[in-house]
């Protein structure tokens, strides 16, 4: 039985004591939460966040991190520097990632596996955008993604690894892929990982939904047999939003 897991990305929002706070509400109003919870506030805020949950049933999780472990790589922030402020998770291959910033799949890889040989967990982002969906391109795309970020990692550790099904035009757009479609998905990324590792390592693997996650329809997302759980955006910002869906009970 695979655990649901409820992340939340803040993406470029809140100040560290806005961060701070919103921590320090959603401790409290999710300590008696049963699933795996994580929230991921920007680099400037991870410090502050961090002493908020440290000791809580909530993760700290960063949103990107280098490629290479550290040296003059002006701007970027080391897997060193996550791990010595208490990140447990670390998000990665995020469409704003690939498709604003130009991240390959090559350079995705990369940081999956520094991440995990330092003891960090993956959350691996994979979608595909609204014309490789409209070309009928989108299993190929998610299949390509998926072995492409896992290469080279072993099947011990992908006990570390979540996969992320954020489909790029339900991101932000208030658009959802409908659970039937999310979960077709899933399937075929499950699939995909029985193909490269084995049919317990895809049985055990978590795929999360993201894109346009709200209460309203987070249940039905999530009771899909392939959808355990969900990286939400801009409902993770709101306590009286991001409540409902960290307490769905499957
Ligand atoms: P929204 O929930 O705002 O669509 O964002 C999804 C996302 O990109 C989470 O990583």
């Amino acid at each position: 039985m695979r655990k649901t897991f409820i992340a939340g990305n803040w993406k470029m929002y809140k100040t560290p004591a806005e961060a701070r706070a919103l921590a320090e509400e959603l401790k409290s109003a999710l300590k008696g939460c049963k699933h795996k919870v994580l929230i991921a506030p920007s680099f400037t805020a991870l410090d502050a966040v961090s002493s908020v949950v440290k000791g809580s049933n909530i993760l700290l999780g960063a949103q990107n991190m280098s490629n290479v472990e550290e040296g003059a790589h002006t701007g970027e922030t080391s897997v060193l520097m996550l791990k010595a402020i208490g990140v447990d998770v670390v998000i990665l291959g995020h469409s704003e990632r690939r498709h604003v910033y130009g991240e390959t799949n090559e350079v995705i890889n990369q940081k999956v596996k520094l991440a995990l040989s330092h003891g960090l967990e993956v959350i691996l982002c994979i979608g595909e955008t609204l014309e490789e969906r409209e070309a009928g391109r989108a299993e190929e795309v998610v299949k390509k993604q998926t072995e492409a970020g896992l290469k080279g990692v072993s099947e011990d550790q992908l006990k570390d690894v979540t996969i992320a099904y954020e489909p790029v035009w339900a991101i932000g757009t208030g658009k959802t892929a409908t659970p039937e479609d999310a979960d077709q998905i899933h399937q075929v990324t499950r699939d995909t990982v029985k193909n490269i590792y084995s049919a317990d390592a895809a049985e055990a693997m978590v795929i999360q939904y993201g894109g346009s996650v709200k209460p309203e329809n987070a249940a039905q997302l999530m009771s899909m047999d392939n959808i355990d759980g969900a990286l939400v955006g801009g409902a993770s910002l709101k306590v009286d939003l991001f409540l409902p869906i960290a307490e769905y009970d499957k």
